[in-house]
């Protein structure tokens, strides 16, 4: 039996939700097929699109697979095939999209023996592998759809948020590789009080802003005074890309996961098109190469 699937994209802290808040993209994401086999083993037959490492131990799916089987005590043999359209180190999930796809499709092909929320675990182990860290927010959503808030690691507790139902993503990747690993390097491990009242007043407001489908307190919430400072300067022309964004229409807009790609968010597909044209203007002269897309969420 095999299962095709895609495996979605996703922008992990969406501004102020560091390692806590992501959101899944509808129309960005590779494709993965898994079929059982006889051979007792997790194997990796094939990855078209990029080139990553076949062995299933250094792989981000092989390994969030094989942590699936082990805790089932399985011994069932299954191959996959792997058709990467998002590029590693672009900041949209890429690693966790593998990592989900895997556990998900095993998780099916097997009837389904964990929920959704069990499988995150596992694929959480092949994040581990990509980035050092163990964060979930970006497999939660993979897994989840939507948004979803990882509200606490140890126990780990993620919670899938409302989505309102206008809300779309524009993504501008600069094609240049910034690894998550390097990206979690500049981060400082202490945060003055006042920072950290201001970031948690704006989780909440956007979560707050979710469920009541409030966009201008989505907007309001789109800020990010811990990470954004630091990070941002590894990527080229990050302020003008904001500024552009927020005067094409978007609710606000930051750093999509570790970078180097720039999200915003937008009530509508039309004005989610208008910022991709914006963001295309400030990258037209820059000589750095960039692919834009937009998605609904
Ligand atoms: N929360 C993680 C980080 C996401 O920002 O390092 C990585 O995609």
């Amino acid at each position: 039996k095999e299962l095709r699937i895609f495996c979605p994209a996703t922008i992990a802290n969406v501004a102020c939700g560091f390692d806590v808040l992501g959101l899944c993209l509808d129309h960005i994401g590779d494709e993965m097929v898994v079929r059982k086999t006889g051979s007792g083993q997790v194997t990796i037959s094939r990855i078209e699109g990029q080139d990553l490492p076949l062995e299933a131990a250094n792989n981000v799916a092989g390994v969030s697979a094989m942590a699936l089987l082990k805790a089932l005590g399985s011994k069932q043999g299954f191959d996959m095939e792997i058709h990467k359209k998002i590029k590693p180190g672009s900041g949209i999930g890429s690693s966790a999209a593998s990592a989900a796809g895997a556990v998900f499709a095993i998780n099916r092909l097997l009837g389904e023996p964990f929920t959704l929320n069990e499988l995150i675990p596992f694929a959480m182990e092949g994040e581990k592998l990509a980035s050092g860290a163990l964060h979930a927010d970006n497999v939660a959503p993979a897994l989840l759809g939507g948004f979803s808030l990882v509200r606490s690691y140890d126990p780990l507790d993620v919670i899938r948020l409302h989505t309102p139902g206008q809300l779309y993503a524009t993504i501008i990747h600069p094609q240049i590789e910034v690894k998550t690993a390097d990206a979690r390097s500049v981060l400082k491990h202490s945060v003055p009080l006042k920072k950290a009242i201001a970031q948690w007043g704006n989780v909440g407001g956007l979560v707050s802003g979710l469920y009541t489908e409030d966009y201008d307190l989505i907007g309001r919430s789109l800020h990010d005074g811990i990470v954004e400072p630091l990070r941002s300067l590894l990527i080229p022309r990050f302020d003008q890309v904001k500024q552009a964004s927020a005067e094409a229409g978007a609710l606000g807009s930051g750093i999509s996961g570790s970078g180097p790609s720039i999200f915003a968010l937008s009530k509508g597909e039309h004005t989610a098109k208008k910022v991709a044209e914006a963001m295309t203007q400030v990258y037209a002269d820059s000589g750095v190469a960039f692919d834009v897309h937009v998605s609904g969420i």
